[in-house]
């Protein structure tokens, strides 16, 4: 079970892939009175999970939204479609140390994940995880700011 002290409104989003594991890391968050903002996929009819990508990327490249949840089979896709976005950190987590460190050190803000690769429990404990830790800033944001530089 998610009880986060984390953000209050999270946009997700899957391709056919993973629509069953982004159904059930919806129904905690909701649970937990998160507010989560579906992007699709609705189905698992095959679709092109660029198209949800770019859906949840450019909320989050705008400033509309601050925090974003992408799953596909492996999670690469997604990461290489919305890591196109600017100010967009995705971060594919597979693990609970890359889901920590993510956001302590890379500020992501999006979670990717491979519905092919994570069983369902994993995947839930890695979400809390992912909410729940802050970023550290410091020295890190420094590193951040040198992408805009790129
Ligand atoms: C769909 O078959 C699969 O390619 C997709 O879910 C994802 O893993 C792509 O990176």
């Amino acid at each position: 079970m998610i009880e986060t002290s984390g953000p209050r409104r999270i946009i997700i989003g899957c391709d056919h892939a993973a629509y069953r594991l982004k159904e059930i890391l919806k129904t905690a968050m909701e649970a937990q009175g998160i507010a989560v903002i579906d992007a699709g996929a609705h189905s698992e009819v095959a679709m092109d999970y660029p198209d949800t990508g770019k859906a949840v990327a450019q909320k989050i490249a705008s400033g509309e939204l601050e925090r974003g949840v992408l799953l596909c089979g492996t999670g690469l896709g997604m990461s290489m479609v919305a890591n196109r976005y600017p100010h967009v950190r995705a971060a594919l987590c597979n693990d609970l140390f890359a889901a920590a460190l993510s956001r302590r050190h890379n500020n992501a803000n999006i979670l990717v994940l491979g519905g092919r690769v994570v069983g369902d429990i994993l995947a839930l404990e890695i979400l809390k995880t992912w909410l729940e830790t802050p970023f550290e800033g410091g020295r890190h944001q420094r590193r951040l700011d040198l992408f805009d530089t790129i």
